[in-house]
C-alpha cells in the first residue's frame, strides 16, 4: 500500500495544531480508502482565454515552453486547443471562449474581482489527475462531501465529459478533474466537438517553434516544475488539506518568507515521479490578513494579488536544463534570447550556484495573466526556492501588479 505519511518535513513555517492533527488523519484515511492508490499524476492543465487570444497565447507558449500544438476541438461555446510535450508530461487544454458575452461560473469568479474582471474569461481552471477507476474515485470523494459538476453541466461548459470535474474550491477557486487512462493508452478528451488542425493556429505555432530553434533555446527549456496558487491568508491550511484530500500528493513543507509577509507551501506526489511528470503544487499565502495590515504596515503583495484577482494560479514554473551555453548559464541564455523578442521579465535572474538554484519571473502574459517562472537547479538540489529568491520574486511581481492595477 502507498503510504502518504512519514516523508521528511522541509521548511520553517509553523502550522496550527489543527493542521498537523488533521493532516495526519486525512492522509491515513486517504491511504486506507484506496484513494492514494487510485489517484495518480497530473495529466493535464486547463486554461481559458478571451475570444481571439488563443493563437497569440499558443505562439507565446511555443516560444517560452516545450509545448507543441496538437489539435483543436470545436464545440458550441469554445475552441479547445490541445498542447502537448509528450505522454510523460501534462497536456495543456487551452480553451478560447467564442462569444465575449458568454457567462459561466468561471467568468463569475473573475467578475467578482477588480483585476480579474478586466479579462473576464481568462483564468486557469485546474488540473486533471489520472485515476485507475474514475467511478470508484468519484463515489468515494462524493461520499466525503466533495462536490462535482454533473455530466450535463460539463457538457454545457464544453468541458470533456470523460473527465469528472469538481466544483471550484472555496479556497483556491481551482477545480480538480479525474480522467481514467489505461497503460499505453493515448490521452483523449471527448466529445468536445469537431477535431481538426486549424491552419492559422498551426502557422503561428510553427513560426514560434522555428524562432525557438533559431534562438537555440528549444533543448534548454524542460517541462513544468511546479504550479503556484495564491490564496487568502486565512485559507492557507484549508487549501493544503483540500488539495491533499483530492490528490495523491503529500505535504512537503512550508517556508516563512518574512520579508514579504507570506509563506510558500509545497505538496509533492507520493509516487517517486520527477516534477516533469507530475509538477509540485505550491500554495502561497500572506502571513497576516489585509484587515490588520494598517497596524503593522508590512508589505503584502500576496494578499493584494488575491484581493485583485481572486484566489487563483499565479505562475507556471518550468525547469531549465543545468549547464552553460555560449559562456552563460543556461537560464541567462534562455532569458536573454526570449527578452530579445520583446518579452519582459520582472527582474534579473536571482540566486546562485552556491545556493542551489537560479530563478526568474516573466511579466504576466497579456493573454492568460499567468507568469512563467524559469528555474535552473545545480547538482542534486531538491528545493523549489531560496528564501531570498522568493522574497525578491514576490516583491517584483507585487510591484508589477500594483503598477498594472493603477493602469486598469
Ligand atoms: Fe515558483
Amino acid at each position: 500500500m502507498l503510504k502518504s505519511t512519514g516523508f521528511a518535513r522541509n521548511g520553517d513555517k509553523a502550522n496550527s495544531d489543527f493542521f498537523e492533527t488533521y493532516l495526519q488523519r486525512l492522509l491515513e484515511a486517504r491511504d486506507r480508502s484506496g484513494l492514494t492508490a487510485m489517484i495518480g499524476r497530473i495529466e493535464a492543465l486547463m486554461i481559458t482565454v478571451e475570444p481571439g487570444n488563443s493563437i497569440e497565447y499558443i505562439a507565446e507558449l511555443a516560444l517560452m515552453t516545450p509545448y507543441h500544438y496538437l489539435v483543436t476541438l470545436d464545440s458550441p461555446r469554445h475552441l479547445t486547443h490541445i498542447l502537448r510535450i509528450d505522454m510523460n508530461s501534462p497536456d495543456i487544454l487551452l480553451r478560447e471562449v467564442k462569444n465575449p458575452d458568454y457567462y459561466d461560473i468561471f467568468r463569475n469568479l473573475n467578475d467578482l474581482h477588480p483585476s480579474g474582471s478586466k479579462r473576464p474569461h481568462s483564468r486557469y481552471l485546474g488540473e486533471v489527475l489520472r485515476v485507475s477507476d474514475r467511478k470508484a474515485v468519484l463515489e468515494l470523494q462524493q461520499a466525503r462531501e466533495f462536490r462535482f459538476f454533473s455530466p450535463d453541466a460539463l457538457e454545457k461548459l464544453d468541458l470533456p465529459t470523460n473527465v469528472s470535474i469538481s466544483k471550484p474550491s472555496p479556497y483556491t477557486q481551482n477545480v480538480i478533474g479525474y480522467i481514467e487512462r489505461a497503460v499505453d493508452e493515448v490521452r483523449v478528451y471527448h466529445p468536445l466537438g469537431k477535431c481538426s488542425i486549424l491552419p492559422r493556429v498551426q502557422d503561428a505555432y510553427q513560426m514560434a517553434k522555428e524562432l525557438q530553434k533559431k534562438l537555440n533555446i528549444g533543448d534548454l527549456i524542460l517541462p513544468i516544475d511546479h504550479l503556484a496558487t495564491r490564496v487568502y491568508s486565512q485559507n492557507r491550511e484549508a487549501a493544503l488539506l483540500e488539495y491533499l484530500a483530492l490528490s495523491s500528493y503529500y505535504y512537503w513543507g512550508s517556508y516563512d518568507i518574512h520579508d514579504q509577509n507570506s509563506s510558500t507551501n509545497v505538496c509533492k506526489s507520493v509516487r517517486p515521479l520527477a516534477e516533469s511528470e507530475s509538477p509540485a503544487k505550491v500554495f502561497t499565502a500572506n502571513n497576516l490578513p489585509y484587515c490588520v495590515n494598517h497596524l503593522d504596515g508590512l508589505p503584502s503583495p500576496t494578499e493584494n494579488f488575491v484581493r485583485n484577482y481572486g484566489a487563483r494560479l499565479h505562475h507556471i514554473a518550468l525547469s531549465i536544463k543545468d549547464g552553460e551555453r555560449d559562456g552563460r548559464e543556461n537560464i541567462e541564455f534562455v532569458v536573454d534570447a526570449i527578452a530579445s523578442q520583446g518579452k519582459d521579465f520582472l527582474l534579473e535572474v536571482v540566486g546562485s550556484r552556491e545556493e542551489g538554484l537560479k530563478q526568474i519571473f516573466s511579466a504576466a502574459s497579456p493573454f492568460s495573466a499567468l507568469i512563467i517562472e524559469y528555474v535552473q537547479r545545480y547538482g542534486d538540489f531538491q528545493g523549489f526556492f531560496t528564501r531570498e529568491n522568493v522574497a525578491l520574486l514576490t516583491e517584483a511581481a507585487g510591484i508589477e501588479e500594483s503598477f498594472a492595477g493603477k493602469l486598469l
